[in-house]
């Protein structure tokens, strides 16, 4: 159950709430100011964050209550409770162009899911702070962040309609909504002359006066009647900023004007936005309430690939590929875009695999394997591609390490021994060794790309090799070229 927020309207007439946990009023850590933007996020699912990122919003995945996440192949799963545990899934088809669609769409990040789970908190903490400014005509603001893809700008999209429900069916009236990314706007000065225009929409501007000024003025004087509320939600908010921050700064001040009829949700990544940008927000007393999404759990993006494969009435993955998928993205972002990546991109494995077989064996489902593969290329190291591009004996010389280190299970060897396995797989692929001495070269030459570390010693052949590279980075460089497959085994 999500936390009730209690009202209290504070001594300089701020509209005041309980917090839930998640929820700060000076908010304490940071990610940075996001480069990339939620709409180019299907083409580039992990996006890039600038150094000066300071605290991780991830860490607050300690107090996550994990016991409260229910598996969704429970017995409460609707599914199972509408036809008995007996019911067995009907098998899906991959061959099937149809229930193809339906599972690529249901994974795909466009498709917004009817309800979005794990973030039942936020949302009511959020909707319970809307209905309160409402029910008491109080403007208001809160600040929304956390790390890319878990789920802020949908949330809040979510609540959105809640809210409109809501006062539909108590008959008050419904607050106005605006909904603007700031991605989109021209100049930051512009987000006024929105505002202004969606205030008075039909009123032709006559004064002099600035769009800001505009609003100022309206929001100081008392009117007659009063008008609805209106909710504005700024997603991108820190592309507001500028250098005296002074755009941010009028805009949240909007909200303590003595008519104000404004709730401003502003979102963003960069958690201490606020408390960093407008310190005398805080002296005002008007600092907006901070709530911060943390990066999903292993067992949350879990759930959320489950809840959005329940549009598809077949089992399209082991359970123990998902399980996968979830367990290595949850440990590099927590960003849910970059699972339901992965996932369409092991069904793109599976597909491949249909292709080039014979049809007479039977995949039906997406198996953990297929996630590997997908997960591997998704992950995949800068090391892969300086490893495609070495010249053909300098691959050969890598390959003979990994197999050398996978027969006697060490990892480090002597030239000599590396020579010998080297050797090899030359015999073996029938291609012609480099004598001793380019070998030596070679081997140097690996060094000086930081690939290899030969150690000194002074006999030539004695000199320790070890690894600089992941072996499984060279292994999925390497196992795309045909020369290496059966070398690689
Ligand atoms: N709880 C969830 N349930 C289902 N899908 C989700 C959930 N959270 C995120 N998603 C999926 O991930 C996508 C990204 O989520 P969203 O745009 O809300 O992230 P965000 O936190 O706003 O990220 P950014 O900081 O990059 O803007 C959504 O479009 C949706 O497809
Ligand atoms: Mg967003």
């Amino acid at each position: 159950m999500a936390p009730k927020l209690r009202s209290m309207t504070s001594s300089n007439g701020c509209l005041a709430v309980k917090l839930p946990r998640g929820t700060t009023m000076n908010g304490d850590s940071t990610p940075s100011r996001k480069r990339s933007r939620s709409e180019c996020a299907s083409e580039n699912p992990i996006k890039a964050q600038s150094p000066n990122k300071r605290r991780s919003p991830r860490r607050c995945n300690s107090v996550r209550d994990e016991s409260r996440i229910e598996k969704l192949d429970s017995p409460k799963s609707p599914r199972k409770s509408l036809f008995g545990k007996t019911y067995k899934k009907p098998k899906w088809n991959p061959r099937d162009p149809i229930q193809m669609q339906a599972v690529k769409q249901a994974l795909h990040v466009a498709t917004q899911p009817d309800i979005v789970v794990c973030r039942e908190e936020e949302q009511n903490s959020v909707l319970e702070f809307c209905k309160s400014c409402i029910q008491q005509n109080k403007a208001g603001s809160l600040y929304v962040c956390g790390c890319p893809g878990t789920g802020k700008t949908l949330s809040i999209g979510k609540v959105q309609g809640q809210l409109l429900e809501w006062s539909k069916e108590i008959g008050l009236h419904s607050p106005d909504v605006l909904t603007i990314n700031c991605t989109y706007l021209t100049k930051t000065s512009e987000i006024f002359n929105k505002m202004l225009t969606r205030l008075q929409p039909s009123k032709k501007i006559t004064t002099n006066l600035l769009p800001l000024q505009h609003l100022q003025k309206i929001f100081s004087q008392k009117s007659q009647p009063l008008g609805r509320m209106m909710l504005m939600v700024v997603d991108e908010i820190d592309f507001l900023v500028t250098k005296d921050h002074s755009v941010l700064h009028d805009l949240f001040m909007l909200t303590t004007l003595p008519y104000s009829r404004c709730i401003l949700i502003g979102i963003a990544n960069t958690i201490d936005l606020t408390d960093r940008l407008l310190p005398n927000l805080g002296s005002l007393h008007c600092k907006p309430i901070v709530i911060t999404f943390c990066a999903y759990s292993k067992d949350q993006i879990l759930k959320i690939i489950q809840q959005r494969l329940m549009v598809v009435e077949y089992d399209v993955f082991e359970l123990a590929a998902l399980e996968f998928c979830a367990r290595k993205v949850a440990a590099a972002s927590g960003d849910v875009r970059k699972a339901l990546d992965i996932c369409r991109n092991a069904i793109e494995v599976l597909e491949a695999e249909l292709r080039g077989s014979t049809g007479k064996e039977e995949i039906e489902i997406v198996s953990f394997d297929h996630m590997n593969i997908a997960i591997t290329k998704s992950f995949k190291s800068p090391m892969v591609d300086i490893i495609q591009s070495l010249p053909q004996h300098q691959q050969v010389i890598l390959c003979s390490l990994v197999r050398l280190f996978r027969q006697c299970k060490r990892n480090a060897t002597t030239l000599e021994e590396l020579n010998r396995s080297y050797l090899e797989i030359c015999k073996s692929t029938q291609i012609r060794p480099v004598e001793m001495m380019e070998f030596t070269d070679l081997c140097s030459a690996l060094s000086d790309q930081g690939l290899l570390d030969v150690g000194k010693s002074k006999g030539q052949k004695l000199k320790n090799i070890k690894l600089k590279v992941d072996s499984s980075d060279i292994t999925f460089a390497l196992k795309g070229i045909r020369f290496f497959r059966n070398c690689l085994g």
